[in-house]
């Protein structure tokens, strides 16, 4: 049995996480969930959206299953999201996209994973205001040689380890010309040591065009972190949206598998969740774990399910169904 982490979450969390843990158990899969809390309702109950509790069972057990977290806007506590991504260093935001049966979309064929620099970037926040009237911002985008090779090194090992051909790095360094100048120079290093990889690097306007024109020829795909931000949800978009693309955050010793959508208070409690994307993290959480031949079980019997069934899956793709009606073809298909 591996012990993991679960967090629930808030709104939808709780539905979709019921959903994926009876699918899980009723695959078989070895896991032995330690229950943890975090986010909005721990802020409630607790006072804290991250308890100390929670951090230390995620120190101790490396992985965790999180689902959605409220995240109250203007005042209250910060991302407990982005919390996590930095006590523990998650480096590695991974994020696949692949096409899905009977799900619509213009795009066929797409499968590809979004490999996104987690940490730094213009991304980081690290913004000011020049003038005290306030009409002249500055960010600042940081960019270090370790942190770029280590999500480029991450690229194309998964590559190799998942019989992926290429590699596409991202970049706009023609004109941010130090930093993505950086990270794609350090990427043309890395690569000389993966022979058997195909290396191709776009700029990232170019790269947007070619996802929605020819997005059958991305593979495995690396970029920066605000770039990463944007592409991987465009990735979504060409397969179905949020609701149906799982992610993990990994880092050298910690790893957080979870859905890329919120609480959605909006449908919660009203059994429409649909908890596709928190599976297919959970699929991720399941591999990295050695179990994916539980995983690959699992995912033929959701593939089964959208082309036989697809009545019994939720109203957000096209389904009659319940979260619960999905959970159970799924388990019937298993
Ligand atoms: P959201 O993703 O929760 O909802 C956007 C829309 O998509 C809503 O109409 C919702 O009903 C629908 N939707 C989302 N997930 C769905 C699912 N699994 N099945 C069916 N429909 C689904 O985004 P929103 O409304 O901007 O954020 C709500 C809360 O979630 C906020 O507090 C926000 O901070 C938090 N949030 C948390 C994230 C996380 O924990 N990773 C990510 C994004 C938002
Ligand atoms: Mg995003």
């Amino acid at each position: 049995m591996q012990k993991v982490v679960r967090i629930a979450g808030d709104g939808i969390g709780v539905e979709i996480t019921e959903a994926v843990s009876t699918i899980l158990e009723q695959a078989e899969a070895h896991i032995q969930w330690i229950d943890a809390k975090a986010g909005l309702g721990a802020f409630e109950e607790l006072g804290s959206p991250l308890p100390d509790e929670t951090v230390a069972a995620i120190r101790e057990h490396k992985v965790l299953l999180k689902g959605p977290l409220t995240t109250p806007v203007g005042t209250g506590f910060r991302s407990v999201n982005v919390a996590l991504r930095q006590h523990f260093d998650l480096y590695a935001n991974i994020r696949p996209a692949r096409t899905l049966p009977s799900i619509d979309s213009p795009f066929k064929q797409v499968d590809m994973v979004i490999f996104r620099e987690n940490t730094q970037g213009l991304y980081i926040g690290k913004e000011h205001w020049v003038n005290a009237e306030k009409t002249h911002a500055e960010s600042v985008a940081v960019v270090t040689e370790q942190a770029s090779e280590r999500i480029i090194r991450a690229a194309f090992e998964y590559a190799l380890t998942h019989d992926r051909q290429k590699v596409s790095l991202v970049h706009k360094a023609n004109i941010l010309k130090f930093t993505t100048g950086l990270f794609l120079e350090v990427g043309r290093r890395v690569a000389k040591d993966y022979n058997s990889i195909e290396f191709e690097d776009l700029i990232v306007d170019n790269m947007a065009m070619q996802m929605v024109m020819r997005p059958e020829r991305f593979d495995v795909v690396v970029t920066t972190n605000l770039f990463g931000d944007i592409l991987s949800d465009l990735a979504s978009g060409l397969v179905g949206g949020l609701g149906v693309t799982g992610a993990a955050n990994m880092g050298d010793e910690q790893a957080m598998f979870e859905a890329v959508h919120g609480s959605a208070p909006d449908i919660a409690g009203q059994g429409k969740a649909n908890p596709m994307a928190l599976l297919f993290s959970s699929l991720m959480l399941l591999e990295h774990i050695g179990q994916k031949n539980i995983a690959n079980n699992i995912s033929k019997a959701i593939y089964k399910t959208l082309v036989e069934k697809k009545v019994y899956c939720t109203p957000d793709i096209g389904g009659k169904g319940t979260t619960q009606t999905f959970t159970q073809a799924v388990i019937d298909n298993l």
